[in-house]
C-alpha cells in the first residue's frame, strides 16, 4: 500500500500532486505551515478539500518534522516545502533554515523510519545551474554547478546531503530541477510572473513580466506527474534530475498567451534581465526515472491554463476585482 507524505502540499506543485493522487485514489497527507486553501480551491474540486488529511507545522523544526512519518504511516515522501528566490535573497538565514535544515529534517525522518519510507523525492531547482558560460555543451544531470543565488546553493546543499543519506543510510532519493513551473496556483517567486500574466490576460488587466530571455517552462500538471513517478521508481541512489520542460524565449511565451487570450493582445509585456540559468539541458535521468510522464508543449499548456483561469473566474472562485497583480 502506498501512502504519500507531501510537504508544502498547499502550494502550487503540491496542489497538483494532490489532484493526481485523488484521481488515482491513492492515500496521502499534506504538511504545510498553516491553514491556507487559496491554491487548493483553485486546483481541486472543492468537495474534495475538507476530507484531505493535513498536518500543520514548520519543517525547519526538527522534532515536528522528524515525527511526521510515525504520525502518518507514509511510505513515500515528496518534499516541496520551501522558500523561493526573493525570500532567500532578502533573508538568507531563514532561507537556510527552511530550505536546508528543513530538508535534512525530512531525510532524518526517513532515516528514523527504518525502511518504512521507501524514497524521498524533493524539489531541487534549475537554480542550481549557473549561466551558459559555465558549461561546454548540454548540461548533464550530474554536472558540477556553481549557482549565483543563495537559493541555488541551498538546493545544491540538499542534493549533496541527499547523496550522503544514500551513502551512509541507503535512503533512495530523487531531486528534480524544474525551471519556471507555470499553471494554476503559481503565485509566488520571480518565475511565477508568466502564470500571473496569463491570469491577468484572462481578467482583462495589463501585466509586465519582470524578466526576459530564454527559460524552461514546466506545466505544473506535468511536474506533479514527474515527481510522483520519480517517488515510485527511485529504488536506489541519490539522483539529480534535470527538468527543463519547454525552453522558450519570452517573446514566444507572449505569442502563446496572445493566441490563448486574443483580447489581451498588446497588454502583456516584458522587461528586465535574463534569468541566470543555462538552458541547454540533458534529460537522461528524467527518461530513466519518469518515462511516459507528460511533456505538454508550451502553447498547449498556456492555452490549458488560460481556459482554467476563465473557468475559475466564471465560477467565482477567483474575483477579477480582487486580483493581486
Ligand atoms: N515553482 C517553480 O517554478 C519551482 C521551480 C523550481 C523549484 N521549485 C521548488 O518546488 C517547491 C514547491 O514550489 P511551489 O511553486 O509549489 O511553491 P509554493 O510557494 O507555491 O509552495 C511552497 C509551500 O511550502 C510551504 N512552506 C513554506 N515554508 C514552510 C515551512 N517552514 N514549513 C512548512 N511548509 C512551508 C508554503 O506554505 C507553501 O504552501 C519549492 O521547494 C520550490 O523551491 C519550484
Amino acid at each position: 500500500m502506498e501512502k504519500f507524505l507531501i510537504t508544502g502540499g498547499q502550494g502550487c506543485i503540491g496542489a497538483w500532486i494532490t489532484r493526481q493522487l485523488l484521481a488515482e485514489g491513492i492515500d496521502f497527507t499534506l504538511v504545510d505551515l498553516e491553514p491556507n486553501e487559496f491554491i487548493l480551491q483553485q486546483v481541486l474540486d472543492s468537495d474534495d478539500i475538507p476530507s484531505i488529511e493535513r498536518i500543520y507545522g514548520d519543517i525547519s523544526a526538527s522534532e515536528f518534522t522528524q515525527g511526521l512519518v510515525a504520525q502518518t504511516d507514509a511510505t513515500h515522501i515528496i518534499h516541496l516545502a520551501g522558500l523561493q528566490i526573493p525570500t532567500c535573497r532578502t533573508n538568507p538565514v531563514l532561507g537556510a533554515q527552511v530550505n536546508v535544515v528543513g530538508t535534512i529534517n525530512i531525510f532524518e525522518a526517513a532515516r528514523l523510519s527504518e525502511g518504512q519510507i521507501q524514497s524521498v523525492t524533493y524539489a531541487s531547482s534549475a537554480a542550481v545551474v549557473g549561466p551558459a558560460e559555465d558549461y561546454d555543451g548540454p548540461i548533464l544531470d550530474d554536472a558540477p554547478h556553481r549557482p549565483r543565488t543563495h537559493y541555488g546553493y541551498f538546493k545544491l546543499a540538499n542534493e549533496g546531503n541527499a547523496r550522503v543519506y544514500w551513502q551512509d543510510f541507503g535512503i533512495p532519493s530523487a531531486g528534480l530541477r524544474p525551471y519556471a513551473v507555470y499553471g494554476i496556483g503559481r503565485e509566488l517567486g520571480l518565475s511565477s510572473a508568466p502564470s500571473r500574466a496569463i491570469r491577468a490576460a484572462v481578467a482583462g488587466r495589463p501585466f509586465k513580466i519582470p524578466f526576459s530571455g530564454p527559460c524552461g517552462y514546466n506545466l505544473v500538471r506535468d511536474t506533479a506527474a514527474q515527481l510522483i513517478a520519480c517517488a515510485r521508481n527511485v529504488k536506489e541512489g541519490a539522483w539529480g534530475v534535470n527538468l527543463p520542460g519547454t525552453i522558450a524565449d519570452m517573446a514566444e511565451v507572449l505569442k502563446h498567451i496572445e493566441a490563448a487570450v486574443p483580447e489581451a493582445a498588446g497588454s502583456i509585456t516584458f522587461e528586465g534581465d535574463t534569468l541566470p540559468f543555462a538552458c541547454e539541458i540533458d534529460t537522461t535521468n528524467l527518461g530513466r526515472l519518469a518515462p511516459e510522464t507528460p511533456d505538454t508543449p508550451l502553447a498547449d499548456g498556456i492555452k490549458e491554463t488560460a481556459d482554467l483561469y476563465r473557468d475559475l473566474y466564471a465560477r467565482g472562485v477567483l474575483d477579477p476585482a480582487k486580483a493581486a497583480d
